[in-house]
């Protein structure tokens, strides 16, 4: 098969690229050094490539000889904040720093993705576009790109995640709501401060807090339709200096939202808001919650997700195509998947014995590079080129 053997031929370069990203680790939107190698190769390709889209983002277009769809590939390329401890002889040499959930591979595929469909160029109907996205850790680097106009004229969006606790050789997609919805907040409480033996001349925000956090607990279990699905978690609670005998005069909170279904994620975000104010008001407090919304729920294209099983198939076999529970997590592909249609699907890439394999976003996080990525590079180049035609 033509598309297998141009992807074998390309496998040490994938690799290695891949490697040489695990070894520079860069944080959300200081991907400089990476933005400049992933341009520079897809330049040497002959695309037409645009740097510096929300800040460290890089566009690339491969425009077919003959007229079709156009088909966005995107793919992030941020690190984290953690110290590698995998083993791995290609390891960070960025101390603190870690390409700990697979990004690294992300755009080393959908860079040989574009190398595989440039030798085609000559039978290419339409245009694939490549978005190499920054800082999705920290859901930041998605929405600018897409104002930046990189959907413009899309029709169709795919992508991928590797997948750690997932085998390699396994591909996971689902229609409809895969990936959370996933908001922070910040409740910052104001009460009055007093000696703990007089709580009466205070207004203590400990006690407050207290309320206000378990008050939240009932916003899931009383106020969320059994069938749907969300996740209030108040991960932070800081309040005092340390002292056994002084009511502290503030405290804040900080959690996490996750939902699936927009308009419960808006009920829940003002109810949140209305307890927690309402709690601190009738205690003689005051709250105010202070938002950084996230992206929405990554929502895949029933359709797509068909079309994209199909050809997964071919690649993988019937037993290698698994069909996965939606999980709680975030990503920003979400900002793509909401104004256009397409798949996002996780590509196994840890060992079958599970002891073997580690979280993603955790210091001994691993993935097999060798099995999974060449996979990953021809399920998109066959999606890309079936997502061409109608
Ligand atoms: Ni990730």
């Amino acid at each position: 098969m033509e598309i297998t053997q141009a992807v074998a031929a390309l496998t040490p370069s994938l690799i290695e690229m891949r490697r040489d990203f695990h070894r520079h680790p860069e944080l959300a939107f200081q991907e400089v050094r990476t933005s400049a190698k992933l341009a520079a190769f897809l330049e040497s390709l002959g695309l037409e490539v645009t740097r510096g889209i929300a800040q460290t983002g890089v566009v690339a277009r491969l425009k077919g000889a003959r007229p079709g769809k156009t088909v966005l590939v995107r793919a992030d390329i941020d690190a984290l904040p953690i110290q590698e401890a995998s083993g791995v002889a290609y390891a960070s040499q960025t101390p603190g720093v870690m390409h700990a959930c697979g990004h690294d591979g992300h755009a080393a595929i959908a860079a040989h993705v574009a190398a595989v469909l440039a030798g085609f160029k000559d039978r290419l109907e339409g245009e694939v576009r490549f978005a190499f996205q920054p800082a999705e850790e920290i859901v930041a680097g998605a929405r600018p790109m897409v104002e930046a106009g990189v959907l413009e004229g899309v029709d169709r969006v795919v992508g991928l995640h590797l997948y750690s606790l997932m085998p390699a050789g396994k591909v996971g997609v689902r229609p409809g709501p895969s990936m959370a919805a996933a908001d922070a907040f910040t409740i910052h409480l104001q009460g009055k401060g007093a000696h703990a033996a007089m709580p009466h001349e205070g207004v203590d925000t400990v006690l407050m807090a207290s309320q206000i956090i378990v008050a939240l607990q009932s916003l899931v279990s009383r106020e969320t339709d059994p069938i749907q699905t969300a996740v209030i978690t108040i991960a932070t609670l800081r309040a005092g200096e340390g002292a056994h005998n002084i009511i502290p005069e503030t405290a804040e909170l900080k959690g996490t939202l996750r939902t699936f279904d927009a308009a419960l994620r808006e009920k829940l975000i003002r109810r949140i808001e209305e307890l927690s104010r309402g709690i601190a008001l009738a205690m003689g407090g005051s709250a105010e919650v202070v938002w950084l919304p996230g992206s929405p729920a990554v929502v895949n294209d029933a359709v797509m997700v068909e079309r994209f099983r199909q050809v997964a198939r071919q690649v993988v076999g019937e037993e290698g195509v698994l069909e996965v529970p939606p999980v709680m997590g975030g990503d920003d592909m979400a900002e793509f998947l909401n104004r256009c249609p397409g798949v996002y699907f996780w590509l196994g890439a840890g060992d079958p014995d599970p002891s073997r394999n580690r979280p993603h976003h955790h210091p001994g996080f691993w993935i097999d590079d060798e099995r999974a990525l060449p996979l990953g590079v021809e399920l998109l180049v066959r999606s890309v080129l079936d997502f061409l035609h109608d």
